[in-house]
């Protein structure tokens, strides 16, 4: 009787063992198909994360080795020029017709065309940037600018010139219908170079982006031969270090001053007349800089609304080449927003402004001997540089967010290499 009761418990023992056991194993079971779960749920993620970075990169010509040319290998930036020596021949760009015909299935056409579809971090997401955006030609140039700087989050108000042909602005028109955050401004300036047009279309854009229900923290004025040169993760950290002020050039006006001395008038040409200016209607001194800007979403409602503003705007339409004034002065004035002293240890010139780096004929050669850049491997349009695939080294290096001027019809492999670059740097976050 003992005997058989022990032999009971025994078998009751084995059985609580093997109970646990069992147990164990369906825990540890369960478990491990959580994990595995959790891994195929994880692969599957990485494949689409793949299969959206391979999807979006924006590979250039195979016939050259763009980051052997960034890092400014002769050979291969030699190679490139070559290329596109022949090429200029050939002339195969897209014209306004097939962007008519493209943009029928806007899905079909941004996903074809690569436009990125979301944001792609939600740092970016939560800064968005407004741009004004003044074109007047080339069609292809336009949308390429805009895909490298179009991200979901930001706002775009697009200027076409209103005596640019039909067939022209049909086809801006058709692209920018495909996006919810790109538009064309309420009111179109005919464009006069030199007058004061200039001024009143970016004018015109920043009162429709003020309207908009974007956010948006900064303004960044672009024409149709600017390109980035940076990310817009990049540009997003960049205007972050601004603290909320503006970056544009602006320095003394030297021998500048006959602009504003005298009445100019416009009629298809900008012509000086005898009659004199009186002086500005502001206390502060004037300044110079360039056409192009970044500033705050304050500075834009201030310009709009300001009494003193208005009457030094009015002031300067009948001025020459007022863009090169206007935005520099307003700048230097105190009680405009993001805006720095008039004093003379503020001034800022287009090289340590970040809005845009273009480069003088005059300014060129060899650093070393004390010029501001190294010599144009494009070619100059009004004195200016238009980068080859033989300036990209140079270029990347500087701290501007956008260069002037890039032009697919004198070298396009330039700008698809720095497609490809800031694309590849956009889907995989560091230096590709
Ligand atoms: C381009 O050059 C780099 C070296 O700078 C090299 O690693 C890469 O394989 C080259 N790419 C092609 C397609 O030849
Ligand atoms: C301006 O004055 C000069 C000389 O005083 C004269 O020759 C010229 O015709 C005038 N121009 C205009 C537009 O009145």
């Amino acid at each position: 009787m003992r005997l058989c009761k022990r032999r009971n418990r025994y078998f009751l023992l084995i059985g609580l063992l093997s109970f646990v056991f069992i147990m164990r194993t369906y825990i540890f079971q369960l478990y491990s198909l959580d994990e595995l779960h959790q891994e195929v749920f994880y692969l599957r993620n990485n494949y689409r994360k793949t299969q959206f970075v391979t999807s979006m990169k924006l590979p250039s010509s195979n016939q050259i080795n763009c980051s052997k040319v960034i890092q400014g290998d002769q050979d291969a930036v030699q190679l490139a020029l070559l290329h596109q020596k022949n090429a200029r021949k050939k002339e195969l760009r897209i014209s306004e017709m097939d962007y008519l015909k493209f943009t029928k299935d806007c899905n079909h056409y941004k996903m074809s065309r690569r436009f990125i579809p979301i944001p792609l971090s939600k740092e970016e997401e939560n800064y968005p940037i407004a741009y004004s955006m003044v074109i007047h030609e080339q069609i292809e140039m336009f949308e390429r600018l805009l895909r490298a700087i179009y991200n979901p989050q930001n706002i775009y108000c697009v200027h076409v010139d209103k005596k640019s042909p039909d067939l022209y602005k049909q086809a801006v028109r058709a692209i920018v219908s495909c996006f919810e955050n790109v538009f064309i401004a309420s009111k179109l300036e005919k464009l006069v170079y030199t007058s004061w047009s200039r001024v009143q279309a970016d004018l015109n854009c920043m009162e429709d982006l003020l309207k908009s229900k974007v956010p948006w923290r900064y303004l960044i004025n672009t024409c149709g031969t600017d390109f980035p040169i940076k990310t817009n993760m990049e540009i997003v950290r960049a205007l972050k270090l601004l603290k909320g002020k503006n970056s544009l050039e602006s320095e003394k006006p030297q021998y500048k001053v006959f602009r504003w001395q005298f009445s100019y008038k416009t009629t298809t040409i900008v012509e000086r007349t005898n009659i004199t200016k009186g002086p500005p209607p502001i206390s502060s001194p004037m300044f110079v800089g360039s056409a192009y800007f970044v500033v705050t979403r304050e500075f834009v409602n201030y310009v709009l609304e300001n009494s003193e503003v208005q009457k030094l705007i009015e002031w300067s339409k009948d001025t020459l080449m007022p863009e090169e004034h206007i935005w520099a002065t307003l700048n230097r004035m105190s009680c405009v927003p993001g805006s720095t002293p008039y004093h003379k240890k503020y001034d800022i010139s287009d090289l340590n402004a970040i809005a845009r780096l273009q480069r003088w004929e005059w300014h060129e050669g060899d650093i070393g001997k004390g010029a501001a850049y190294p010599q144009c491997t494009g070619i100059f349009r009004r004195s200016i540089c238009i980068n080859g695939a033989g300036d990209l080294h140079f270029v990347l290096q500087q701290h501007h967010l956008f260069v002037n001027k890039f032009d697919v019809r004198v070298d396009d492999y330039a700008v698809q290499c720095l497609e490809e670059y800031l694309r590849d740097k956009a889907l995989y976050g560091e230096e590709p």
